[in-house]
């Protein structure tokens, strides 16, 4: 078994085992990954993906990416087959990660490393990650069948909630940023920090199918009637045909507790079951209390736990 250069292949090296990697995600997490896979493997071809490849007697069994952005490096994907003759996949897994880690940490100029690894349960992959100064924080990966009408929520009389518009992109990175200050989630992603950086997020999100592909019509905002400002939003991306995620819901600090979180979540799912999706899903941190409570009582159910890492140099 060797690890070499990502860039050392092709599509067609990579695509049996993306694959089986497509199996998992829509095993594990009900999730299509075949448009984030092509995606992966267009990159791949035009040998600009900088990762490894684990290779078994000419074959890439494994395999672990990661992108520029800015000073950040952000680890991609980590995936490796299992069965047959194959080494011990968590040992190619953390042999792949040694590789990544080390390539980004002795990167000119690179001051900070985010991951978060869907598919791995959590700690199976932490020991590569906290060795090399990482820290992790636990995140849950929440489910809610849409089989059952959800009741409507009702919000105060100033309040209105309205579907997403594009006009709407300005104003909502600059909630996130107000809604995530001091928060757990900033400190595991920095984009949440600063305005230029929730209108980054806000355009991967919208324009690039990286995260499932946007869905405007489960997409809604809260807007405070007479301040005409927004006060709290939901996006959605459809990640299977029948299946959705929220990508982002948040209030402004001094709007909560007044039931618009709720609000939000019950339109976008109330939109979604009326299209006949059977699912909604969504990632939060587990140490994120108020917000896991809140999926709890609206009957998500926790279908795994997972890592997400963090390093400052
Ligand atoms: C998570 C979040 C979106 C919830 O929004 P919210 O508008 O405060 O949510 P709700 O008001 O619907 O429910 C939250 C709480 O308010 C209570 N509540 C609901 N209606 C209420 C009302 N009319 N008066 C007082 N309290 C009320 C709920 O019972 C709930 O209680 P709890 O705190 O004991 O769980 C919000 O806290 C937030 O933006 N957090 C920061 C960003 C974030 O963490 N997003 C989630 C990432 S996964």
């Amino acid at each position: 078994m060797e690890i070499l250069d990502l860039r050392h292949f092709s599509s067609a090296d990579l695509r049996p085992l993306l694959e089986d990697e497509i199996q998992v995600w829509s095993r594990l997490l009900c999730w299509d990954y075949s448009g984030s896979a092509e995606m992966i493997l267009r990159y791949v071809d035009s040998k600009i993906l900088p990762g490894y490849a684990a290779v078994d007697r000419g074959r890439v069994f494994g395999y672990a990416f990661f992108v520029y952005e800015g000073s950040k490096g952000v680890i991609g994907d980590l995936f490796v087959a299992n069965g047959g003759r194959l080494p011990d996949p968590h040992q190619v897994e953390s042999q792949l990660l040694t590789h990544v880690i080390e390539t980004l940490q002795q990167s000119p100029g690179l001051h900070r490393v985010e991951a978060q690894l869907l598919v791995h349960e959590a700690g199976v992959v932490a020991r590569s990650f906290v060795d090399q100064g990482f820290q992790r924080h636990a995140r849950l990966f929440m489910v809610l069948p849409l089989a059952d009408s959800t009741p409507s929520v009702s919000v105060h009389s100033d309040i209105e909630i309205r579907p997403w518009a594009e006009q709407d992109y300005q104003s909502a990175a600059a909630v996130i940023t107000t809604a995530y200050r001091s928060h757990v989630d900033s400190q595991i992603n920095d984009q949440y920090r600063s305005l230029s950086g929730s209108l980054r997020f806000l355009n991967n999100i919208v324009r690039f199918p990286g995260c499932g592909t946007f869905d405007p019509e489960s997409s809604f905002v809260a807007v405070h009637k007479r301040a005409r400002t927004l006060i709290g939003l939901i996006l959605c991306s459809r990640v299977r045909h029948d299946v959705g995620h929220v990508t982002q819901v948040c209030v402004l600090p001094e709007n909560r507790g007044q039931g618009i979180g709720e609000a939000l979540l019950a339109r976008a799912a109330g939109n979604l079951r009326q299209r006949k999706f059977t699912m909604l899903s969504l990632t939060v941190t587990e140490a994120n209390k108020r917000a896991v409570d809140l999926y709890l009582r609206l009957g998500f159910d926790t279908k795994r736990v997972f890592d997400a890492f963090v390093w400052e140099g």
